[in-house]
């Protein structure tokens, strides 16, 4: 079967690792890719944003499963697109449709959902600018740290955590008034601080049954000790030393059935990954939020950890016969490291030419901003490269990322080295 990415991230590149290890790939496209997917996959220079680009590629090059990669295609409605039209009706696809992809796009429709299916979430009120004085009011009767969330997408900066009542206040105005993130915030909801230690927890569901994938602990300020400004994410472990059978247990009767189920009973289509973003407050799971595709960089220590061809699960998921898999594991632990253009997350540069030292050995570098520029890697991005190690431990996985890093060189490139540090003082 000949198969179709969309994305260009780091998840994308892990993805397309994963499934070219199958027996039942022929070809793997990458739309649009980066320089790492270009090494073992087809990139196709298409605007993934034009849907009947994505339609004449799936057409022309016989396509027989299509993998949406990232939120913003899902929330647009690519599924529906690809599902509706004629001449991709037959397509299998991972990804939900857009009425269920909501429940990333809009924060505010996704609590609804788990208030009404009863999976533990924060408490929340959502304002607009016909309310915002009742927001004031409302923060004045909370006690901090204030958590406001826009409601739409918002490239992971939508949510905003203060200690102090004016500058929760300012937020607001800020959101709403001044539209910081555009319609995004045009809708904000204030929320009740969940306190904890975070894991992401992934499922693949088709619609009606799921298997649980590795879960994951992603590491999302820019410095070490996860100090400053929130990224994209800087590095990820798998698996969680927290997420025991007993946890995991709660977390499958607590939240990932009641989603599932509240999906069939909404009569959604859906059939692709679910992540709880996830907060571990004494034992007990609380959703923090719900994404609709697989993390990044979670994905670049989730795919190494699966046994299973993917390729395989994947396609019964897309038939509707998930409840047919089981899925297989690898008992090891992975890290990845990510590696990042100097002053992102805010202004950097795209470009410089990466190096490397010598042959990456002993770890795997998934591409996330890169590209091929007159036959030279660059960088294209400001997460660039995410090193994934494998061990029997996270200590051994560790040295494998950061000995995979050391042989990575372009100008400014930065990394934090403390990845893993709140589970090595839990024991992990
Ligand atoms: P999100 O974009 O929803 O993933 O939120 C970004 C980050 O904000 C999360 O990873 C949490 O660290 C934090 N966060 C969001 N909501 C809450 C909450 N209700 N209580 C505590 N922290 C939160
Ligand atoms: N690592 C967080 C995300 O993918 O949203």
């Amino acid at each position: 079967m000949n198969v179709l990415i969309i994305g260009s991230g780091g998840r994308e590149h892990a993805i397309t690792w994963k499934i070219k290890q199958s027996p039942l790939c022929e070809k793997i496209y990458v739309a649009p890719g980066n320089g790492g997917t270009k090494e073992i996959a087809i990139n196709l220079d298409i605007n993934v944003k034009d849907f009947s680009a994505v339609r004449k590629a799936v057409v022309d090059y016989e396509i027989g499963l299509v993998v949406v990669g990232p939120e913003e295609p899902l929330v647009n409605g690519m599924v529906d697109d690809l599902k509706t039209n004629e001449e991709t009706k037959g397509v299998l696809v991972i990804g939900p449709a857009q009425a269920a992809a909501k429940l990333e796009g809009s924060k505010e429709f996704s609590k609804d959902f788990m208030t009404k299916y009863g999976v533990p979430t924060a408490k929340a009120k959502t304002f607009d600018s016909s309310n915002i004085r009742e927001g004031y009011q409302f923060l004045e009767e909370l006690k901090p740290p204030y958590v406001l969330k826009a409601d739409g997408l918002a490239a992971g900066k939508g949510v905003l955590i203060t200690e102090d009542l004016s500058e929760a206040k300012a937020n607001l105005d800020d959101l709403i008034l001044n539209k910081r993130f555009g319609d995004a915030s045009a809708r904000v909801l204030i929320e009740e601080f969940l306190s904890g230690i975070e894991l992401s927890v992934f499922v693949l569901t088709d619609g009606k049954d799921f298997v649980v994938l590795p879960e994951a602990k992603d590491y999302k300020r820019i410095g070490e000790g996860d100090e400053g400004p929130n990224t994209g994410g800087m590095g990820a472990v798998s698996p969680v030393i927290f997420a025991d059978k007993q946890f995991m247990n709660k977390v499958v009767e607590k939240v990932i059935k009641p989603t599932v189920k509240g999906i069939e009973s909404e009569g959604m289509d859906y059939c692709g990954f679910i992540f709880f973003g996830l907060m571990n407050n004494s034992g007990e799971p609380e959703v923090i939020e719900y994404n609709v595709r697989m993390g990044d960089p979670e994905t670049e220590v989730v795919m190494p950890r699966i046994k299973s061809d993917l390729l395989e699960v994947l396609i019964a998921a897309a038939e509707g016969r998930l409840n047919e898999v089981k899925l297989e594991l690898e008992p090891f632990t992975a890290t990845t490291v990510v590696m990042v253009s100097g002053g992102y997350p805010g202004d950097y540069e795209k470009g410089r030419e990466i190096s490397f030292k010598k042959d990456v050995k002993g770890s795997i570098p998934f591409h996330a901003g890169t590209a091929i520029k007159n036959d030279t890697l660059v960088t294209n991005g400001g997460r660039v490269i995410a090193v994934t190690g494998l061990g029997k431990n996270m200590g051994e996985a560790l040295n494998r990322s950061y000995s995979g890093v050391d042989l990575i060189e372009w100008e400014g490139k930065n990394y934090r080295k403390d990845i893993g540090f709140d589970l090595q003082r839990l024991g992990q």
